[in-house]
């Protein structure tokens, strides 16, 4: 994979949105302070489905990757939690751009493809809109536990901490979300260039709404 390396565009960047290709999008670093108070987003916090077609910025996708699941001590460990730290969470996102993987370490947006498959990650009409639909995949090889129901239902409620993370961090924002069981997991898996020890567990669409 080529790392992107060409300094004069990083301005760009870090006041548009995600580019067009494929490569490593570095990311500004998370804002880790203010937002609504942690009450007040949970009395807001509900599921939305009118999303409009404006796009995040890459502030935003940096501040919402960080809240699902960015590394918030000097160990390494994360927002949310996970079985024996094991850490088998990744979240990939699909826009009108192209798909990426978050690297939490580096604060990063590995290319996947430039492709916009957005539609293909949900049947229900508003996910090819919405700027953003989050796919949660879970890495068995990384998991705390060897058996499959034990992997999948750990990775799940990582997952699930992640998504809830991402709630109150669109609350607070100002954006909409919503978290959904329903996908095509099989097509998925190829567009998303997944190994067949990566699973699909959940779906998030997150975006401006109407
Ligand atoms: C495991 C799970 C799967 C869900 N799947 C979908 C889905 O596929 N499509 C959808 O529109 N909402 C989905 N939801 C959202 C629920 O419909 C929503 O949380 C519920 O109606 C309560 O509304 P609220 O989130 O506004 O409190 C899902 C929620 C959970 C926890």
């Amino acid at each position: 994979m080529k790392h992107f390396c060409f300094l004069g565009s990083l301005v760009l960047f870090t006041q548009l949105s995600v580019a067009q290709h494929a490569d490593t999008i570095p990311m500004p670093d998370p804002v880790r302070q203010g937002g609504k108070p942690l009450m007040q987003a949970l009395n807001d916090r509900h599921s939305s489905r009118n999303f409009t077609e404006k796009e995040l910025t890459l502030q935003q996708l940096s501040d919402m990757l960080w809240a699902a699941n960015g590394i918030n001590r000097p160990d390494g460990r994360r927002t949310s939690p996970s079985a024996r730290n094991k850490q088998e969470i990744d979240l990939y996102i699909t826009t009108a751009r192209g798909v990426y993987l978050y690297d939490a370490v580096k604060n990063s947006l590995i290319g996947i493809s430039t492709e916009d498959i957005r539609a293909k990650t949900g049947g229900q009409p508003f996910v090819k809109d919405a700027a953003v639909n989050i796919l949660y995949v879970c890495d068995k090889s990384r998991a705390a536990s060897t058996d499959e129901t034990g992997a999948l239902v750990n990775a799940a409620f990582t997952a699930g901490a992640c998504a809830q993370n991402i709630y109150l961090y669109c609350t607070s924002e100002g954006l909409g979300s919503v978290v959904r069981g329903s996908f095509q997991s099989d097509e998925l898996k190829g567009l998303l260039k997944l190994s067949d020890q990566q699973v699909i567990v959940m779906a998030q669409t997150v975006g401006y709404t109407q």
